[in-house]
């Protein structure tokens, strides 16, 4: 099993990270021969789109033929996709949806005719699917009966991953983490954990 294990969060002591990084130990129990590749987007960002990455990425016609070398960080970010199993991904919810430094990502992976098709029904994956862990952190509640302030976070993911074919998405949350103390953010750690049956995907490559 290859585990793609992608970061977000720039913050010293991240429970996103902490999430993240404690789904990845659950799912090598269940596999102890993994292989993990690390992306870490908030200390090694990927560059927002440039001018040759959104000409090429601006017709049918300009993708055919590219500025020289613009589909490179595309390419090689889209590659690291196919050859994981599984994705992991810790990230905080910032301003009720991804950090962009997530989002910059999600522009190179995203590409038409490369992760999708566009068709008059809308945007078809050419992805294989596989599972995909999302291990959020928000400073307040977006979940549950006490959620106050919207989620675009869930929806979004969702929506984007899922246009390229990824669409067994698997979400676990640490909320509130503004009032947490280390005891309890452990608990809620624990808490998001408790949510997933990690040994459903011991040893099972894909689903
Ligand atoms: C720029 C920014 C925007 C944020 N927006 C939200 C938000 O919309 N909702 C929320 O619940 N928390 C928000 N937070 C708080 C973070 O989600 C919270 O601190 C979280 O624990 C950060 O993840 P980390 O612990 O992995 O660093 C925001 C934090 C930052 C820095």
């Amino acid at each position: 099993m290859n585990i793609l294990h992608i970061d977000c969060s720039p913050r010293p002591g991240s429970h996103s990270r902490a999430l993240s990084a404690a789904i990845v130990e659950r799912l090598v129990e269940g596999a102890p021969g993994a292989s993990i590749s690390r992306r870490d987007l908030a200390f090694h960002p990927v560059p927002h789109p440039w001018p040759d990455y959104a000409t090429a990425l601006s017709s049918p016609a300009t993708l055919a033929a590219p500025p020289p070398r613009s589909l490179d960080v595309s390419e090689f970010l889209i590659q690291e996709v196919e050859a994981a199993d599984v994705i992991v991904i810790g990230t905080p919810m910032n301003n009720l949806t991804v950090p962009s430094v997530l989002k910059a990502w999600i522009d190179q992976v995203l590409r038409a005719g490369r992760t999708f098709t566009s068709t008059p029904a809308g945007k078809v994956g050419m992805l294989q699917d596989r599972p995909v862990f999302v291990g959020i952190a928000s400073g307040g509640i977006f979940a549950g009966d006490r959620a106050n302030q919207p989620d675009f976070l869930r929806p979004y993911l969702s929506a984007v991953l899922g246009s390229t074919g990824l669409k067994t998405l698997h979400f676990l949350a640490v909320q509130a983490t503004a009032f947490l103390d280390p005891v309890q953010a452990v608990a809620a750690r624990e808490q998001a954990l408790s949510t997933i049956d990690f040994k459903r995907f011991a040893g099972v490559p894909c689903l």
